[in-house]
């Protein structure tokens, strides 16, 4: 689709701003305009826009997002989307702002530097693709599962991840035994899936293990403690993570430490698909140790972390563990591994 009326931008038209309940904050309203049609759509606060074009619309919000208005810069991109779904670059925008981390500029400057890429470039954390096919944007139903799931992820654009993780369900799907994930915290991925897959109607057992309380102290792999404390300290609860699997009754959610809560025996007999994401090498070995030999051939391990820069340790520790059973786990750019029993 054409992307609206030719305008160089910035173009500021300034006007009476409607009345407002503090007269002192100016108040615009913006106008999306397309050919055909003109949308208005929202008032945003002290931004002075008008008869805006869906061509303008990826620049004024990043110039909000800079200035760290990611809520309306959010706003802004997700109603040029209702005007043109299938504008991949204000898509990947709208995901960037819509989870802020310290990184967001850095990514609003590699989809500036892809700009020539218009029509392929994707920026996530960590990974950015261009000249390639993007085979979830073609799955609807992968999309609007993803979206609907976002928020429950303080990570922009996960959507290699996640279609790894898919794979990984579907590739399994004529293995026996259960489905198992080992770190829940709020339930993201194994959510997404389940969603995905219509789980509460798999004749199978997801079987779901976190402490819920973060890492233990005693298993923090170095340069660990910062993170640990940022990520899950009061940012999640068991009863939380029970309630958001609730329409599930094949989806079983533990409270316990790995791996004594594995050594205690609640576990499945056969586990076809196992997602690995403790964040620490001493769980997740250990773990290994008690369920490799309960996954049968054709059975998928997922580790979320193999390949993260500061996931370094767990890295190390399992391509050893493999190394010494003259296995490998595949390494991902998505900073994920996979590995594929024989
Ligand atoms: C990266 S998060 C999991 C994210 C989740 N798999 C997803 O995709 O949304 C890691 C989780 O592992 C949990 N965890 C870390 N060490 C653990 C252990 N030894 N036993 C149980 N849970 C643990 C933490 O509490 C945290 O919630």
């Amino acid at each position: 689709m054409a992307s609206g009326l030719s305008a160089s931008w910035p173009r500021r038209k300034e006007r009476e701003p409607p009345p407002v309940a503090n007269p002192s904050a100016p108040c615009y309203r913006a106008r999306l305009v397309q050919p055909g049609v003109t949308k208005e759509f929202s008032t945003l606060p002290q931004t002075i826009l008008e008869d805006l074009t869906v061509g303008e619309t990826p620049d004024i919000a990043e110039a909000l997002a800079r200035r760290g208005s990611h809520a309306r810069a959010h706003q802004l991109l997700r109603s040029a989307l209702q005007t043109v779904p299938s504008r991949l670059d204000i898509r990947v925008r709208r995901g960037i702002v819509a989870n802020p981390t310290v990184r967001t500029n850095v990514l609003l400057d590699l989809m500036g530097a892809l700009k020539s890429f218009q029509k392929s470039a994707f920026v996530s954390d960590g990974l950015a693709t261009w000249m390639k096919l993007l085979p979830f944007m073609e799955d609807v139903r992968f999309m609007q599962t993803a979206a609907r799931h976002e928020n429950l992820l303080p990570i922009p654009n996960w959507h290699w991840n996640l279609q790894t993780a898919l794979w990984a369900v579907q590739q399994v799907a004529k293995v026996p035994g259960d489905f198992m994930e080992l770190g829940v915290f709020r339930g993201h991925t194994t959510l997404f899936l389940a969603d995905y897959l219509e789980f509460q109607d798999i004749p199978r057992t997801w079987w779901l293990y976190d402490t819920f309380e973060g890492i233990p102290e005693d298993q923090l792999d170095p340069n660990w403690r910062d993170n640990n404390a940022r990520a899950y300290e009061g940012t999640f609860s068991f009863e939380e993570v029970q309630a958001r699997f609730a329409a599930y009754p094949n989806i079983k959610v533990i409270k316990g430490r790995v791996p004594e809560v594995l050594q205690a025996g609640e576990l499945p007999e056969q586990i076809a698909f196992l997602h690995m994401d403790l964040n620490n090498s001493t769980a997740e070995i250990a773990a290994l140790d008690l369920v490799f030999d309960r996954i049968p051939s054709g059975g998928v391990i997922l580790f979320d972390d193999y390949c993260w820069e500061v996931s370094r340790a767990q890295h190390d520790a399992e391509k050893a563990w493999f190394a010494q059973r003259g296995l490998h786990i595949l390494p991902l750019p998505t900073g994920q591994g996979v590995f594929v029993k024989p």
